[in-house]
């Protein structure tokens, strides 16, 4: 990944305006994980194509990836990611608006540079596109849950299958496309990134809830404050007695109740009906679904070694 830090700390850095340029060059250089461009130079990797030629493929995904950051922490009222200040608390929201508006172009120039033919780069493209939309659609589920009452677990799953794990599909099948694997196998992988993707948000749901917040870089139960229907929230309403329902009901009709109090309260209630390691349960049961697809796939199974590992360390993964 250091060849990516390199790319990143130049690919807008210098660049005017710097209000538009500067909070790109501060994003992308604030590291996180890499998920997705390590999916990306995995997949290709599997599928027997040079990890070098994914580059570009990497590039334009994590950038993708920061620009929804960007624009998610507008929406959530977010303060702090990756132990930073956000870009729309650090300048201001209109910068923040744009810069995450110019993170998503220069996102789709990136996919211009891979080193392929011009009908795989068109077919990449309209996987990526059709992503991105997605994304968009899951995000706005996000924010119309808040104030929904009836949400199901179904329109959960299929909410976080767009706002987070299409991504991660389509970063591995983005690879597949690249290595001309067979339409079963570009299908195999697309499907196994949905179900690592299920659980990666899943998890993100708990770590809201349960982190060291240095280690997660992020604040502390965003979710609870701002009425997000997560799968914890849902889990909790569906096993609540009366009086916890009424509880919850009561907590989630508004974001003007005393912080401490009303964290502490559904805590409390999560608490006492084990919604995390119900959670976690469901975690393991989209892990177990994704491994099975991935051995599927028509490539031998040492090949595989390394998705299979990072599938487990995902879903398991403190930060
Ligand atoms: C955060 O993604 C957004 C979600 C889909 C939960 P990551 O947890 O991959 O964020 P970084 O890139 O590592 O900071
Ligand atoms: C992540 O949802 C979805 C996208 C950023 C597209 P969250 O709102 O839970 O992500 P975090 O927790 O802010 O990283
Ligand atoms: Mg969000
Ligand atoms: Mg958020
Ligand atoms: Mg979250």
């Amino acid at each position: 990944m250091e060849s990516l830090d390199i790319y990143f700390q130049q690919v807008a850095s210098g660049k005017e305006p710097c209000n538009l340029y500067d909070p790109i060059t501060y994003i992308l250089s604030q590291g996180g994980k890499r998920v997705r461009p390590n999916l990306v130079l995995l997949s290709a990797e599997m599928f027997g194509e040079k990890a070098e030629n994914a580059f570009h493929v990497a590039t334009a995904f994590e950038m993708l990836h920061n620009f929804t950051l960007i624009h998610d922490d507008i929406m959530d009222d977010a303060p702090i990611r990756r132990g930073k200040p956000t870009v729309y608390k650090r300048w201001n929201g209109n910068i923040a608006i744009l810069a995450g508006d110019a993170l998503a172009i220069m996102a789709m120039q990136e996919l211009l540079k891979v080193p392929t033919d011009d009908a795989t780069i068109i077919k990449i493209s309209e996987l990526f596109a059709q992503t991105s939309l997605e994304i968009c659609e899951g995000q706005q589920y996000d924010l119309d849950f808040e104030s929904e009452e009836n949400v199901s677990i179904e329109d959960y799953i299929k909410m976080i299958r767009l706002k987070t794990a299409v991504m991660l599909a389509g970063c591995l099948k983005s690879s597949a496309i690249l290595a001309h694997a067979s339409e079963q196998d570009q299908q195999a992988i697309y499907d196994f990134g949905i179900n690592i993707g299920l659980a990666f948000q899943l998890q993100d749901d708990i770590l809201d809830l349960y982190s060291d917040v240095e280690v997660f870089g992020k604040a502390r139960g965003g979710d609870i404050r701002e009425n997000k229907k997560t799968y914890l929230y849902l889990v909790a309403l569906r096993d609540a007695d009366e009086d916890q329902r009424k509880q919850l009901l009561h907590y989630f009709s508004s974001t003007h109740f005393d912080f401490d109090e009303k964290l502490n309260a559904v805590k409390a209630v999560y608490e006492s009906l084990s919604v995390k390691e119900k959670t976690e349960f469901v975690i393991n049961q989209y892990v177990d679904k994704a491994k099975e697809l991935l051995k599927s796939i028509s490539v031998e199974e040492e090949k595989k070694q390394l998705l299979y590992q990072l599938a487990d360390r995902l879903a398991h993964r403190e930060k």
